[in-house]
C-alpha cells in the first residue's frame, strides 16, 4: 500500500508544562524516520507549548477535540480556528471517551468533523466497538454506523485518518493481535470503498488500543494497518520504538 505510515500519540489528560517539554525534547534528539508522519495531540493548554518545542519536521501537533462553531458565546469550547492560529493542523475526533463519557453522538462527530475539515484541520475520526458489541459480532455493524455518519456530511476524505480502536482494547493491555486488526481493517476499507469509492484505497485506517512499543513491530506486513493511534504509551520513550517500528 501507498500510504504513508502515521503515528498519533493522545496524551488524553494528562501531563505539565514539564512532562510534555520532556516529551517532545526527547522526541526531538531522536532519530526519527523521515517517512512517518508522527502527530502529537497534548490536552488544549500545552498545545502551543508544543508547535513551539518541537524541532522535528516530521511531527505535527493535534487538539482531541474542538467545536462546531468558529467563535462565539459558547462557554468552555474551543474553536477550530484558535487551533490553526496555534499552528495545530490536525484534530481527534470522536473518540470513544468522548463519545461514551460526554454522550457525543454519531452525528455530532460528523457534524464536527464536516466543521474541522472546512477549517482546515485535518481529522483522525476514531470508530471502534464495545467489548459488549464485540461479542454479539456487531464490530464491523458499529464501525459501518460510525463511519456512515460522517459519510453523509463529507465528501472529500482526503484530510481524514480513521483509527480503529476497539474500546475493549483502549487502556487495557489487551491490544487486538495484528491478524483480527488486518482483517478489520480490510473491512473497514472494504465498506470504505463502497460508500466513498476510489478514495478509500488512500485513506489511512490506523489501529489503537494498547499499542505499544513490543507489540507495534508484529503490525509489519499488515496491509491495511496504516499507524497507530497510541495512548499511554505516547507519554513514554517506547513511543519513539512505535515511530520506529516499520524499519
Ligand atoms: O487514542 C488512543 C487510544 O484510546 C489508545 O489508548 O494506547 O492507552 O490503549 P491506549
Amino acid at each position: 500500500a501507498n500510504r504513508e505510515f502515521f503515528v498519533g500519540g493522545n496524551f488524553k489528560m494528562n501531563g505539565s508544562k514539564e512532562k510534555v517539554s520532556k516529551i517532545v525534547s526527547d522526541l526531538n534528539k531522536a532519530d526519527l524516520p523521515s517517512n512517518v508522519q508522527v502527530v502529537l495531540c497534548p490536552p488544549f493548554p500545552y498545545l502551543a507549548q508544543v508547535v513551539a518545542e518541537n524541532k522535528q519536521a516530521t511531527i505535527k501537533v493535534g487538539a482531541q477535540n474542538c467545536y462546531v462553531k468558529e467563535s462565539g458565546a459558547y462557554t468552555g469550547e474551543v474553536s477550530p480556528k484558535f487551533l490553526k492560529d496555534l499552528g495545530v493542523d490536525y484534530v481527534i475526533l470522536g473518540h470513544s471517551e468522548r463519545r461514551q463519557i460526554f454522550k457525543e453522538s454519531d452525528e455530532f462527530v460528523a457534524e464536527k468533523v464536516k466543521f474541522a475539515l472546512a477549517e482546515g484541520l485535518k481529522v483522525i475520526l476514531c470508530i471502534g466497538e464495545t467489548i459488549d458489541e464485540k461479542k454479539a459480532g456487531k464490530t464491523l455493524a458499529v464501525c459501518k454506523r460510525e463511519l456512515q455518519a460522517v459519510v453523509e456530511k463529507v465528501e472529500d476524505w482526503s484530510d481524514i485518518v480513521v483509527a480503529y480502536e476497539p474500546i475493549w482494547a483502549i487502556g487495557t493491555g489487551l491490544a487486538a493481535t495484528s491478524d483480527d486488526a488486518e482483517s478489520i481493517h480490510e473491512e473497514i476499507r472494504s465498506y470504505l470503498s463502497t460508500v466513498i469509492g476510489k478514495q478509500a484505497s488512500t485513506v489511512r485506517i490506523l489501529y489503537g488500543g494498547s499499542a505499544n512499543g513490543k507489540n507495534a513491530p508484529t503490525f509489519r506486513g499488515k496491509d491495511n494497518v496504516d499507524g497507530f493511534l497510541v495512548g499511554g504509551a505516547s507519554l513514554k520513550p517506547e513511543f519513539a520504538d512505535i515511530i520506529k517500528s516499520r524499519e
